[in-house]
């Protein structure tokens, strides 16, 4: 499947992006990341979340198959998966950030998040002043990790390869706090009052979908404008609604 920029149209299965497999958009997602990326709906991809929502519609638009491929976070984020060619985007919750984009092209911002600090109902972390001497669990390569280590000092920082493996830490009291991306915090914190957000910091993260730098510019441009077709169309608005609605 040829490069070229000026590749034509194939006629089947969408224009030739240079895509991995023809006819396939592929993702490579970090799973489990509730409410944006876990296990189950019925795309048919196995996977479902506001992201892996918003890209079935998208590839819909582009009139190519969807497939996901749960790769782990930290070679994605660097830009190290992309380039190594293993699927045509990333799509993980990814804040966009100055230091990814030396091996990363973003599509425009899809998603605002914030940080934001989880802690047991009768802990007496009551802000991240209080973490002195406390373990406190992050996703390594994270924009979570990173405002922890610059923000929570004097704290016990215990990185996890997995988002999934937050959770049951907390839960068995390996970890006495949690540092991550609000939304997915709130997962937690809704299913569970023993549990709750005790500071979010307003980080103005955006997420984008990442694209190995210098590849894949047409895909990434047919990519956002099939985004902004689906706010124009209010199909946006559904998809955030049925993950995001108050
Ligand atoms: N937004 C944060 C970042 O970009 C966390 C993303 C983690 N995503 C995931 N699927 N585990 O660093």
């Amino acid at each position: 499947n040829g490069s070229d920029a000026d590749a034509p149209a194939s006629g089947s299965g969408g224009a030739d992006y240079g895509l991995v497999t023809d006819g396939t958009l592929t993702v490579c997602s970090d799973i489990p990341y509730p409410p944006f990326e876990f296990e189950g709906g019925d795309n048919g991809t196995g996977y479902t979340g506001f992201d892996i929502d918003l890209l079935d519609a998208i590839s819909k638009k582009l009139d190519l198959k969807l497939a996901v491929q749960d790769t782990g976070f930290e070679a994605l984020q660097s830009g190290a998966t992309l380039l190594a060619g293993t699927c045509d985007l990333g799509a993980s919750a990814m804040t966009i950030t100055e230091e990814r984009k030396a091996n990363i092209d973003f599509s425009d911002p899809y998603y605002d998040s914030l940080q934001s600090l989880l802690v047991r109902a009768d802990s007496d972390i009551k802000s991240i002043d209080d973490l002195d001497g406390k373990n406190v669990g992050v996703q390594q390569g994270t924009t979570g990790e990173i405002y922890a280590k610059e923000n929570a000092k004097g704290a016990e920082l215990v990185q996890y390869p997995s988002d999934g493996e937050l959770w049951p830490a907390m839960q068995s009291g390996q970890i006495d706090a949690i540092l991550q991306d609000q939304p997915v915090n709130l997962v937690h914190e809704k299913a569970d009052s023993d549990y709750t957000i005790v500071e979010t910091y307003e980080t103005d993260e955006s997420y984008g979908f990442a694209f190995a730098k210098g590849e894949k510019a047409e895909l990434r441009e047919a990519i956002d404008d099939a985004l902004q077709e689906l706010r124009d169309e209010g199909e946006y608005d559904k998809i955030y609604d049925s993950y995001f609605a108050a």
